[in-house]
């Protein structure tokens, strides 16, 4: 598990501006809550609470929370649960001024790459029916539609569909 919570610097292709940029990953700690607070409100429909995300910032064993940082600013955070070998997605999100760059895309291969680096076997989460771009994220990246969760969302009683995906112990996406 430990292997999990460590700091990464890598590049990625910024396809905005058309060049590599750096990315630097860390542990998601209470010091990146108001910065995360912020994205969660810009970027959900019924974003998570200060409460819940300062909950979220206490380390546990089974919780791999990580924000990533572009030129030193907040630009991603990525919560994952653990539950043996499996990995829940909780939450995601990338700047809105990055946002279709391909941080995203980026940032879940690499998350998929070390958690099957780490020995964990599948990957779940839930998403919006309606969310046509991390759709089609977790779609390029192999994930299959598992079930429907009719009227999880309580804001406005859509459905998520449950996606899911194995992961190579070999290490490769
Ligand atoms: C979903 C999200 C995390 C994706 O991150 P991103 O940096 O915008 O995504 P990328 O630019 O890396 O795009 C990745 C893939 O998503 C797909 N995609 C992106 N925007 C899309 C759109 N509008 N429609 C369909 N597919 C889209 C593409 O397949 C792309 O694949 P590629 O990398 O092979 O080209 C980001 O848009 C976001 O934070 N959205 C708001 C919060 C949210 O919805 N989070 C997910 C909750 S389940």
């Amino acid at each position: 598990m430990m292997a999990l919570r460590r700091r990464f610097a890598a590049l990625f292709h910024d396809r905005t501006l058309g060049e590599d940029r750096l990315v630097e990953g860390e542990p998601y700690t209470l010091e990146h809550v108001p910065g995360v607070l912020a994205l969660e409100r810009i970027c959900f429909p019924a974003p998570w609470s200060l409460e819940l995300l300062r909950q979220e910032a206490v380390a546990r064993d089974h919780a791999w929370n990580l924000v990533a940082f572009v030129d030193e600013d907040l630009a991603a955070y990525l919560f994952n649960w653990i539950v043996l070998d499996e990995m829940h997605l909780l939450n995601f999100a990338v700047a809105p001024a990055l946002q279709g760059r391909g941080l995203g895309g980026f940032l879940l291969d690499w998350m998929l790459a070390e958690a099957a680096r780490n020995g964990y076997h599948s990957l779940s989460l839930e998403v919006r029916e309606s969310n046509a771009a991390a759709r089609g994220l977790y779609a390029s990246r192999g994930f299959d539609i598992v079930y429907r969760r009719r009227g999880y969302y309580t804001d406005n009683g859509e459905d998520a569909l449950v996606m899911a995906r194995s992961l190579d112990p070999a290490g490769g996406p």
